[in-house]
């Protein structure tokens, strides 16, 4: 008897299917390689959150220092009544700083996950009661509706996080090209990008003493588990982050520990001792690369800003014709 053999489910719904997928496809390559998008379900969201608190992890401390300090740069080349469209939604401290410092008409945030950017919608609408909020639920990285009371505003995208360092060079091209497209030319675009540095600091900020980032990446296993019925042993599997100088990125990868055979909706998936799932690259630019990657992508770089320590930037574009 195969005791593998395919259980009866209940049907998946669009996300999980492609969740199943993707997770299939990743298993049967060689190398194992996963979207770092399947980090985020809620769990992962809010590790991700404790990650960003903690002592190694520079880059959100740095990146909000550098908004508070260019506070005032940055307004003057905000256009007045300007929709701002924030792309990914997540913890509302950085937009608040923008909201805090300039006069924008709109603000409109795109994310895939409704409940979570209706919540922060409606906690905006509370402390900001005069500004108009518009979530759109998409998928941000492919082309997207701006709502109608937007279009004839001027528009100012905003992209922190250096989530843009989560995408392959290729990707990340594609994205900025879509972002134009979405906001039009002329429009003004924030965003933040990790810097190159030191890699033992790189190393500490993505193996932390705590353990987080290492609880981040395996969360990516539990969900496939949940979701998708798989038997991971979590403790067969080890977290491990390394710089790979050549590429400019930190990577993430799940190293099996011996070797076992793990199964995901019937399917068998065979490692090695020592096989690795790689789950996220982190790309590190210095200015003159992310500069360059902007003006490829149809963005004129309009300025940049940087902490003392050059170890994080805020750029703003602007949208070529
Ligand atoms: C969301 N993103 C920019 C984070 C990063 O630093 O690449 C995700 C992360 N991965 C491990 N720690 C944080």
């Amino acid at each position: 008897m195969n005791v593998h053999a395919p259980l009866a489910r209940a049907p998946l719904d669009a996300a999980t299917s492609a969740f199943a997928a993707d997770v299939t496809e990743a298993l049967s390559q060689h190398p194992k390689k996963l979207s770092p998008k399947y980090f985020y379900d809620a769990a992962g969201s809010e590790l991700f959150e404790q990650i960003t608190l903690l002592p190694e992890y520079y880059p959100t401390r740095t990146e909000l220092d550098i908004l508070r300090a260019r506070g005032a740069d940055i307004r003057a080349i905000i256009p007045h009544h300007a929709a701002l469209v924030e792309f990914g939604a997540g913890a509302t401290t950085k937009v608040r700083l923008l909201l805090n410092e300039c006069e924008f008409g709109a603000y409109v945030p795109v994310d895939i996950s409704g409940d979570f950017l209706n919540a922060q919608a409606a906690e905006l609408r509370a402390d900001f009661p005069a500004l108009h909020v518009f979530p759109v639920t998409a998928d941000f990285t492919a082309p997207f509706e701006l709502p109608d009371a937007v279009r004839a505003m001027p528009k100012v995208g905003f992209f922190p996080g250096s989530t843009l360092g989560n995408f392959e060079p290729h990707e990340a091209s594609a994205f900025l090209r879509s972002a134009r497209a979405i906001l039009g030319p002329g429009a003004l675009m924030l965003i933040g990008i990790d810097l190159e540095k030191d890699e033992k600091q790189l190393y500490a900020a993505y193996n932390d003493a705590a353990g987080v980032t290492g609880q981040f990446n395996k969360n990516v296993l539990v969900r496939i588990n949940r979701e998708l019925g798989g038997d991971f042993d979590l403790a067969a599997f080890s977290h491990r982050a390394i710089y790979n100088r050549e590429r400019h990125r930190i990577e993430m990868h799940l190293i099996a520990r011996k070797p076992q055979t793990v199964h995901v909706l019937g399917r068998s998936f065979v490692f090695r001792a020592g096989e690795s799932i790689h789950t996220e690259s982190s790309y590190k630019y210095s200015l003159d690369r992310f500069a360059a990657l902007a003006k490829g992508s149809g963005w004129t770089p309009k300025a940049s800003w940087t902490d003392a320590q050059q170890q994080f930037s805020v750029h703003a574009l602007v949208a070529g014709e």
